[in-house]
């Protein structure tokens, strides 16, 4: 059967009082709609359309060929929302999942729950509903005498007695695609808020005695809507405990959990450990066996097997196998080291490339360089790779020796095999299997002192 999914995200956001649209505020290292988006995909919704409010630019941009996207002109309401679909959609077959934006967490197996309710009950319109310990803010199902739901009244629009009702809608529904947008052209805004509602569409077809019904999902916490930052700080973190669950069940070692901060796109490999306080972010993967320490911080990046990083901080960047960073290390976007390098303390590396054995052990900047394999930097050599106008690059052959305190003023090239004596300020380029000084020769003035 055809189904479809339309995802509400025209929302204004007040109550989050930003200046960014409420569904690009990330969870996890995700835009929330991001979530969304994922969660109707994985659960089988191939058709998604998204409605986007009016100047919404920075989310279209976002979303870009990803969903189908449609503009509410003006924010009328959940209703008018969905029905600004109507030339498109209202004649075709089969279901229509209708979901907010700021709903991230309702899983796709939930969501698959719902659809199977629905179709088993035959049923034309099918509220995904749960039963909340606060329902402060939701709207609130009202049952008949019989179980069977009657109707749906926003809190606005409750009287006492309902808002003593625990059974709230998620603001997630199925129905019947051409039942749907029948119903929302009866829809009117005569209400606490003057505006148009969604679920007056579910009432509007009990009033018709229409088969509805309501899918109460055990999973509260799934059906949080984020009206604000105190709502997104509570959703990132139930987020944060799956991810971190489902990373501890696939093998990797999270010293403390409750801790440790990892994206929704990272990978980690199977006995891997990771310290307290460490970050990873955005697409990130960690190979097998690799240990991180407290304060780590890795983003867009990927390490390779048994490599230990200790309180670093790499974006961008490419850490092969059984290498060390840090402690106190800085790897930059397009640093790339191959197999067993040594990045030691307070060494930063950017848009460079180190092969495989390297060593920088101390107190050294590496940028637009090349460093052949085996090379050894001395403590406190640096690459000189600015002239205050343009970046210049530097390349140490395999087997070099760059003696402590060096500069390496780019453009330069030494070549491999070769040795720069410690404190030499290299301008020119040195020949493979040689040894270049640059620097003063010392003068010693005996008794100066007296003098
Ligand atoms: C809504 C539901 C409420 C439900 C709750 C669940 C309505 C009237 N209320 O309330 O029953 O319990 O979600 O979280 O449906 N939107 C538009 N266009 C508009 C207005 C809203 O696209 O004109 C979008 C928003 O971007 C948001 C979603 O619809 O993603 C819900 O709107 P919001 O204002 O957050 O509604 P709630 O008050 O949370
Ligand atoms: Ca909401």
């Amino acid at each position: 059967m055809q189904t479809r999914a339309i995802i509400l995200a025209a929302g204004r956001g007040t109550r989050m009082k930003s200046k960014k649209a409420k569904v690009l505020h990330e969870l996890c290292g995700l835009p929330m709609i991001q979530h969304v988006i994922n969660n109707v995909k994985e659960a089988g919704f191939d058709e998604v359309h998204a409605v986007i409010g009016p100047g919404s630019d920075d989310v279209s941009d976002y979303l870009g060929d990803s969903v189908k996207k449609t503009v509410q002109e003006e924010r009328l309401g959940t209703a008018h929302a969905v029905n600004q679909l109507s030339d498109l959609l209202a004649d075709e077959e089969g279901n229509t999942l209708v979901i907010c934006g700021d709903t991230p967490l309702i899983s796709s197996h939930t969501i698959q729950n719902l659809l199977e309710f629905h179709n088993e009950r035959k049923s034309l319109a099918t509220i995904l509903s749960a039963e909340a310990d606060v329902p402060t803010g939701y709207g609130r199902i009202v049952r008949n005498y019989d179980g069977s739901v009657k109707r749906i009244v926003e809190e606005k629009d409750a009287t006492s007695e309902i808002r003593e009702l625990h059974e709230i809608s998620t603001g997630t529904f199925i129905f019947d695609n051409e039942t749907l947008f029948k119903a929302l052209d009866k829809v009117t805004n005569d209400n606490a808020q003057n505006e148009y509602y969604l679920p007056d569409a579910v009432n509007i077809l009990f009033r018709e005695h229409k088969l509805i019904d309501a899918y109460e999902t055990m999973e509260f916490e799934e059906t949080l809507g984020i009206n604000d930052r105190v709502a997104l700080s509570q959703a990132e973190s139930l987020l944060r405990e799956q991810i971190n669950i489902r990373h501890m069940q696939n093998g990797v070692t999270l010293i403390d959990p409750k801790n440790t901060y990892i994206d929704a796109g990272v990978k980690i490999g199977m006995d891997t450990i990771i310290y307290p306080g460490v970050v990873l972010s955005g697409n990130t993967i960690i190979g097998e066996n690799v240990t991180i320490t407290s304060s780590s911080h890795i983003t867009d990046s990927e390490i390779e097997e048994d490599a230990v990083i200790k309180q670093s901080v790499i974006t961008g960047s490419k850490v092969g196998r059984g290498t060390n960073v840090g402690p106190f290390a800085q790897l930059r976007p397009g640093s790339k080291l191959g197999e067993e390098v040594k990045i030691g303390n307070f060494v930063e590396v950017k848009k460079s490339e180190l092969e495989s054995e390297a060593k920088v052990s101390h107190l050294s900047y590496i940028g637009d360089a090349h460093i052949g394999a085996r090379a050894n930097i001395g403590c406190g050599a640096i690459t000189v790779n600015y002239d205050g106008k343009n970046k210049h690059k530097t390349e140490v052959g395999k087997d070099s020796f760059i003696g402590c305190n060096s500069n390496l003023v780019a453009p330069v090239k030494v070549g491999e095999r070769s040795f720069i004596a410690a404190g030499s300020t290299v301008t020119d380029k040195v020949p493979d299997d040689s040894l270049a000084i640059a620097r003063n020769r010392q003068t010693t003035k005996e008794g100066y002192y007296k003098n």
